[in-house]
């Protein structure tokens, strides 16, 4: 069974706020949200922050590579500005200011890694380690106390599960490959992430009943998200945390 929140705010509060900030991450627990996707790249020095294009320009001014500045660099450029006049100075945070603020106020989280090309493994490892290092008060407790990591990279989740193989684990794939079950096996992930545009209640059912997670990525229209649970999605996150909130689900839920 599924341990984990079902709704989740994408980007820490979806199309409400800037994405990836902990403005973002405030704007979802505003909301009700108790569970939070983000995504985490390494800095320069090897810190992980949260970020979601590895180059600036859409969300944060400028032009060049994100990974050629340190996090304490990064935490001076505005993240904020490009949304709104209420967020400017909206710093890049880092991973650990992120995960502090979920922590504190229990906040589940999708920890997806979003390495910078050649630095797959490094960003893998290092992520898992962080988060290993933030729950080894709770490992070995309920499944559900521990947050998910996620990743496009193959090769990054590898170097989670050597790094941290009790922090749990979800491949991430735009479309579903004909291998994925042998894929999921050898990450000995638990959960299959997929675009729930690629999606088919076949393919829903095959991985249910191989006895994995299955979680979508971006459903914000309410009429599919009811469609996509009722194949048996386990979880999905929505930028629209305005009309799908935390509880969308739960009473259809209750009455099957
Ligand atoms: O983790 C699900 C989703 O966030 C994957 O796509 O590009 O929004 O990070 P993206
Ligand atoms: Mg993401």
């Amino acid at each position: 069974m599924w341990p984990y929140p079902k709704i989740v705010a994408h980007r820490g509060g979806g199309a409400l706020a800037p994405e990836n900030t902990i403005a973002a991450m405030r704007c979802g627990l505003t909301h009700g949200f108790h569970a939070v996707e983000f995504d985490v790249m390494l800095a320069r020095d090897g810190v992980p922050v949260v970020m979601h294009d590895t180059v600036f320009g859409r969300t944060v001014a400028g032009e060049g590579n994100v990974n050629e500045y340190t996090a304490q660099e990064l935490a001076t450029r505005d993240a904020g500005a490009w949304f709104g006049e209420e967020y400017i100075g909206e710093p890049i945070p880092t991973f650990e200011q992120v995960a502090a603020f979920c922590m504190q106020h229990h906040i589940w989280m999708n920890i997806e890694i979003k390495p910078v090309p050649g630095f797959e493994d490094q960003t893998g490892w290092t992520v898992a380690q962080a988060t290993h290092r933030l729950f080894s008060g709770v490992l070995g407790r309920s499944p559900g106390a521990l947050p998910l990591l996620s990743s496009f990279s193959f090769e990054a989740l590898q170097a989670a599960q050597l790094a941290a193989p009790d922090i749990p684990r979800g491949w991430l794939v735009d479309d579903i490959p004909p291998d994925w079950h042998e894929r999921l096996l050898a990450l000995g992930a638990i959960a299959l992430h997929t675009n729930h545009n690629n999606l088919t209640p076949l393919l829903a059912r095959a991985i249910k009943d191989a006895g994995f997670g299955l979680f979508c990525y971006t459903v914000n229209e309410p009429a599919r998200a009811t469609e996509i649970l009722s194949w048996g999605v386990d979880a999905f996150c929505t930028d629209r945390i305005d009309v799908i909130g935390p509880t969308f689900g739960s009473a259809t839920a209750a009455m099957r």
